[in-house]
């Protein structure tokens, strides 16, 4: 038995269950975010979660669904109660969430890049692509994840993704604002290709 309030009607639930991905982030209560990760995971749907929102620990229910967690370095270091200060110290904050059943965490190391750890594999880092002019970085983090999910729902290999989610934040940090600054796919492509 769940101890959370099902807020969503059938009908949205049908949404998420032919979607080819669920993003979902902290900002939304974690009674709806439960709801529907249980609803995509029912159909096959992988659900990651961006740890960026409220910094309230995150229930155990929802942990249990989410195939992919997202934090940046700051949130992984709270989530976890561990330093997060070098990629040592990363690896065995990573190493917590495995073993709360989280199989795979992407984390978001601001100007350092990202890296994607899947338990029992060697994480695989992807730097950033550089902007010739750092304008603005809200928002980078969103973009990358959003365009993470896209690539991998897409079929792309997870180096693809994290490529180009690297080229769409890059864009992103050029731009000012939040909504504004995340680029079209065309400009992604285009920068992919150039590099
Ligand atoms: N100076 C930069 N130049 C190019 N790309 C960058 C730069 N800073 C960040 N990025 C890209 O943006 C991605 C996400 O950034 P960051 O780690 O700051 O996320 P975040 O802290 O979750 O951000 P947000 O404030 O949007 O939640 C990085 O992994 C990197 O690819
Ligand atoms: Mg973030």
């Amino acid at each position: 038995m769940s101890c959370w309030p099902n807020i969503l009607s059938d009908k949205s639930l049908e949404v998420v269950k032919n979607a080819g991905i669920l993003l979902l982030q902290r900002e939304i209560p974690d009674s709806v975010n439960i709801q529907v990760a249980k609803a995509a995971q029912s159909a096959g749907v992988s659900v990651i979660l961006d740890a960026g929102g409220v910094e309230s620990p995150i229930p155990p229910e929802l942990v249990a669904v989410v195939d992919i967690l997202s934090p940046n370095e700051t949130e992984l270091a709270r989530l976890t109660n561990m330093p997060t200060e070098d990629f040592e110290q990363i690896k065995q904050a990573v190493g917590k969430c495995h073993n709360v059943g989280v199989k795979q965490v992407l984390v978001k190391l601001g100007a350092k890049g990202s890296a994607l750890f899947t338990e029992g594999e060697e994480p695989i880092r992807q730097p950033i692509i550089s902007a010739p002019k750092v304008i603005d970085t809200t928002g980078a983090g969103d973009t990358f994840t959003a365009a993470f999910a896209v690539a991998l729902a897409e079929g792309k290999s997870q180096k693809e993704c994290l490529k180009f989610a690297a080229a769409a934040a890059s864009l992103c940090v050029q731009v000012k604002g939040a909504i504004p600054s995340m680029p079209e796919r065309k400009s992604v492509l285009q920068l992919l290709h150039s590099n």
